[in-house]
């Protein structure tokens, strides 16, 4: 007869095979209930992680952490397209309204105070990147590699980019995309640039939320 630590590791398995525990409210559901399994694993005196048979202990630890990790980088993704979105639209309305009166701020400027100030409060990190190879600002140029390889597969005709990284022990989402010379005012100022040429790109980067750090 099956333990009952062996029905809920079972529970949780299938739960995490649906998807269904990575969502806020149930994933301390699992907790709890891995809090129990522990203490029957205890009291039963059995041995991790071969005591049972297929899933252990650690393996569902694992496949937690997999997919709550695969939730936060729904949400990541989320909210790259959203701040993208939120972005572009400032700087396309910017451009069409104030493109030719050199007293307003290029909406490029604008946005880069608009990035400092998010990063200050700790929302995320946001960059304007050349992709032309003779940017406005030197400032602009590609830094790291995710920024080159983001440029470079911009170049290549992708209009988005993304990859993890893990800097200081904390997964990192980081997401680039395209801005090209889509309305006419853009070549006002990047003269040497025709309607429809990439100018550069937006990078995002957002720290994966490090509550599940204790589960790897
Ligand atoms: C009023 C002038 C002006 C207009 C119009 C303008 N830009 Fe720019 N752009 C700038 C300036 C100035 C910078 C440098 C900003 C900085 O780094 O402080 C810049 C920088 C950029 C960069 C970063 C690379 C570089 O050259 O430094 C990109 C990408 C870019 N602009 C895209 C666009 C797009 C897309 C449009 C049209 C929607 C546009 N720009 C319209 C003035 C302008």
């Amino acid at each position: 007869m099956p333990s009952m630590r062996s029905n809920i590791l079972h529970i949780i398995n299938s739960l995490l095979k649906k998807r269904v525990i990575a969502r806020a409210k149930s994933f301390h559901l699992v907790l709890i209930a891995l809090f129990f399994v522990c203490t029957i694993t205890a009291a039963e005196g059995e041995k991790e992680p071969t005591a049972d048979k297929g899933i252990s202990i650690y393996k569902a630890l694992d496949a937690l952490y997999k997919a709550i990790l695969d939730e936060k980088l729904d949400r990541a993704r989320d909210t790259v397209h959203m701040l993208d979105d939120l972005y572009k639209t400032f700087i396309v309305l910017i451009t069409k309204e104030y493109a030719d009166d050199p007293s307003v701020l290029a909406a490029a400027t604008l946005s880069k105070k608009v990035f400092n100030v998010m990063s200050k409060k700790g929302w995320h990190k946001a960059r304007l990147l050349d992709a032309t190879g003779s940017p406005y600002n030197p400032d602009n140029n590609p830094r790291d590699e995710f920024e080159r390889d983001a440029i470079e597969a911009m170049i290549s005709g992708k209009r988005y980019f993304e990859r993890i990284e893990k800097t200081g022990g904390i997964n990192h989402f980081r997401a680039a995309t395209v801005l090209s010379a889509d309305m006419e005012g853009c070549t006002y100022c990047h003269p040497d640039k025709k309607l429809g040429d990439i100018l550069g790109a937006i990078s995002y980067e957002i720290p994966l939320d490090d509550r599940i750090h204790f589960l790897e």
